[in-house]
């Protein structure tokens, strides 16, 4: 009985509807379907001038192109080409397919508009956001995180700046330490810094155990946010010799 009634409704519906329904299904197959509108990161990985942003390439979309630009928020209305690298490209090594754009000669204090619009046969979808080099500043991280244990209970742990942090006698890096071990199964970590320089020794680690070090570098005055963590090193503190 209900199941009669629900059926009678749906039929009722669809004959109510019919004509304006087919009327919107053709809409959408012909011009109401744009692409996504891309997901951007922007950051600056060597203040004042190295400002990228990334989105991903979209795994099963119609072809697709980008048109990247900005311009200065309340300046001219003057809108500059974001230079577009595309995925696989040399100089983006992660086997994610990301699309890079390089923003040249930004100025300090300043707030941008960034448009990334995708386009298809289909349509276009904008990207819009507004940004101030100083919040986005993101080093890469440190590399060549090493760690010498000096004696069973002390060890050094030293590491190189990023090298795309091209200003480093301008714009000196701060840096931060985590170590990470587990105790009875149960994970614990220890935050230290900021140091400025690039080796520190740690004190009263324990006889036998195994630590995880990973290194981050920040801006020196505090400009955005730390880098990633440099790969974890693994290292385990000699043994007391009885
Ligand atoms: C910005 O970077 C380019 C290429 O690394 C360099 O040639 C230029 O001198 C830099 N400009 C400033 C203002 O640091
Ligand atoms: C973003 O860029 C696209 C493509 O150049 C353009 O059509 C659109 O008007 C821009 N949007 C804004 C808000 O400037
Ligand atoms: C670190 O190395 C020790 C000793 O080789 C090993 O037991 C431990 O599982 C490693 N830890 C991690 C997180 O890889």
């Amino acid at each position: 009985m209900l199941m009669t009634a629900m059926f009678g409704s749906v039929i009722l519906l669809v004959c109510v509807l019919g004509g304006h329904a087919l009327d919107l299904l053709r809409a959408a197959v012909t011009s109401a379907n744009p692409p996504p509108a891309p997901t951007v990161h922007c950051w600056c990985a060597s203040y004042p001038n190295m400002t990228l942003c990334a989105w991903p390439e979209p795994s099963h979309a119609p072809l697709t192109r980008y048109i990247a630009t900005y311009s200065e928020r309340h300046g001219e209305p003057i809108t500059e080409q974001c230079h577009l690298i595309p995925p696989g490209s040399s100089s983006s090594s992660s086997s994610e397919q990301v699309w890079l754009c390089q923003m040249l000669n930004l100025k300090l204090l300043t707030s941008y508009i960034i448009n990334v619009t995708a386009v298809s046969s289909a349509g276009s979808s904008s990207y819009l956001a507004s940004f101030m080099l100083e919040d986005i500043v993101k080093p890469d991280p440190p590399v060549d995180v090493q760690v010498s244990p000096r004696n069973t209970r002390n060890l050094l742990v030293e590491w190189s700046p990023p090298s795309t942090w091209s200003h480093l006698n301008i714009f000196p890096l701060k840096y931060q330490i985590m170590y990470q071990w587990e105790n009875k199964g149960t994970p614990q970590s220890v935050n230290l810094g900021p140091f400025e320089s690039t080796k520190v020794e740690l004190k009263g680690l324990t006889p036998g155990r195994s630590y995880l070090f990973q290194v981050c570098a920040k801006e020196l005055l505090g400009l955005g946010k730390c880098s990633h963590w440099s790969s974890p090193v693994n290292v385990t503190i000699p043994q007391a010799k009885s």
